[in-house]
């Protein structure tokens, strides 16, 4: 690695640009991501989020723009930046049929780990599914499930973590026992960029929350600096400060509903 490469964000995104047929999904994109941290991106759906993770962890190519990953062209050097990321995607790898130990050491296997079974066994402890780890995958509950296909991308310390919307369709419960993994992850030093559209998520995870709306990043900021972007209200002589739905909303709300009205 170059001293630049070190120096550099981990992630960094600049005027990227997609389109599917007559589709401009993403018209100029840009964002950079800091080593060690964890970055939202907010987006309802159809915004976007999966076409730009599938262009960062080199599954699909840009129209115009660059990218770098742990410091490597995602274009240009696709080898390398596949083997700086994993990816959990927005639906889960795991096979059912399997146990989730055997999983497991199937992963470990396929990425030439020396020893399977301890990678498994590890990674079983650290996810607390030891105890579920001789069961089939396919009696776990969404939130073990989850936390399973989080410790199968994890399989050969991977610096860069991409979770498509890491919680969609688990219940709060599982939500929560899938935050308190994410955030381990990034206290560990790994980095991670998560998509999501519920803004509670961002809120509770993300270090920084980037806003893609309509093709671009609208907004980009910690979660303090974007609740600065709406004077708290006062009702009754009582502060409300502004919760990050009301700035979602007040951001892409009135266009979405003007969309829906045409
Ligand atoms: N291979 C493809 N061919 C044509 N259109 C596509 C393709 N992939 C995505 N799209 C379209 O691009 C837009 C963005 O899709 P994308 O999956 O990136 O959105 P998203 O933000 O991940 O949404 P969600 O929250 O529903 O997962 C959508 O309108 C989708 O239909
Ligand atoms: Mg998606």
């Amino acid at each position: 690695m170059t001293t630049d490469q070190a120096r550099g964000p981990e992630i960094r995104v600049q005027g990227v640009r997609k389109s599917f047929g007559e589709l401009q999904v993403l018209r100029g994109v840009d964002f950079d991501v800091a080593a060690g941290s964890i970055f939202a991106l907010l987006g309802s759906n159809g915004a976007g989020k999966t076409t730009l993770v599938k262009i960062l962890s080199t599954l699909l190519k840009a129209d115009e723009g660059t990218a770098t990953v742990h410091g490597f062209d995602v274009a240009a050097t696709p080898g390398d930046v596949r083997e700086s990321i994993s990816l959990t995607g927005q639906f889960a790898a795991v096979d059912e049929v399997l146990t989730g130990r055997e999983n497991l050491v199937l992963v470990a296997r396929l990425r030439h780990m020396k020893d399977p079974g301890a990678v498994a066994d590890e990674l079983l402890a650290r996810f607390s599914l030891t105890e579920a780890g001789g069961r089939r995958a396919g009696t776990y509950s969404g939130g073990m499930r989850r936390r399973l296909d989080i410790s199968m991308s994890l399989i050969g310390d991977p610096p860069i973590i991409f979770l498509d919307e890491p919680t969609t369709g688990l219940d709060p419960q599982a939500r929560v026992e899938v935050w308190e993994t994410v955030k381990k992850l990034a206290q560990g030093g790994t980095t991670v960029l998560l998509t999501t559209q519920y803004l509670d998520e961002a809120e509770q995870l993300a270090d920084r929350i980037a806003i893609l709306h309509e093709g671009t990043i609208i907004q980009n900021g910690t979660l303090a600096e974007l609740k600065q972007l709406l004077p708290p209200a006062k009702v009754e002589y009582v502060e409300k400060q502004p919760s990050l739905e009301d700035v979602f909303l007040s951001l892409v709300g009135a266009t979405g509903i003007e969309k829906e009205s045409r």
